[in-house]
């Protein structure tokens, strides 16, 4: 069984699904969140919403879970759910740099000359989990917020369901 877990837009959800990733299950904290519309247009037929993340994350626990996909999921795990299943993440940064919340937003303020994205484990950090794949994106001086976010979701639409299926076999 795979399970998504979101909060928000949702658009990451509708790559997964549009690459026919096997989602047996849609989970968020956000009962009113765009995710949770996409799940529902494509037929995922479990979808479950909670705002309490212990009452989420016992809900969820009373399933085996061959993979867990984070895709934008706003909130840190417990340690116990981390251990007890294989979660995965997209964050939009070239990780350990610019982890946590605003990471386009950070990489340029920093002024580099490139961000990207990764994909991790999820351990009981924020963003800390061994690296599995990343990908880099060049930063234009006259790339904003927008266009930014825009070339690396791009990135991630592709590069996502590429390396789950991989993560699968
Ligand atoms: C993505 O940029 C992802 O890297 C980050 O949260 C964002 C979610 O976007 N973890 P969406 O909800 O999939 O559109």
């Amino acid at each position: 069984m795979i399970a998504v877990l979101a909060s928000g837009a949702g658009s990451n959800l509708e790559s997964l699904l549009l690459n026919n990733i096997p989602i047996d299950l849609v989970a968020s904290d956000k009962p009113n969140c765009n995710a949770l519309k996409i799940a529902s247009n494509h037929g995922v037929s479990n979808i479950i919403a909670c705002k309490k993340l212990k009452r989420l994350e016992q809900m969820l626990s009373k399933n085996e879970y061959s993979l867990i996909i984070l895709a934008g999921f706003m909130r840190v795990l417990s340690p116990w759910f981390v251990k007890k299943y294989k979660i995965i993440n997209i964050h939009p940064s070239l990780l350990p740099e610019f982890k946590g919340l605003h990471a386009i937003e950070q990489a340029l303020e920093a002024k580099v000359s490139q961000t990207g994205v990764t994909i991790h484990y999820v351990d009981e950090g924020v963003d800390t989990g061994e690296i599995i794949y990343q990908h880099s994106c060049p930063i234009e001086a006259t790339d904003t917020v927008s266009t930014l976010k825009q070339k690396i979701q791009t990135l991630e639409h592709k590069i996502y369901p590429e390396i789950i299926y991989r993560c699968l076999k």
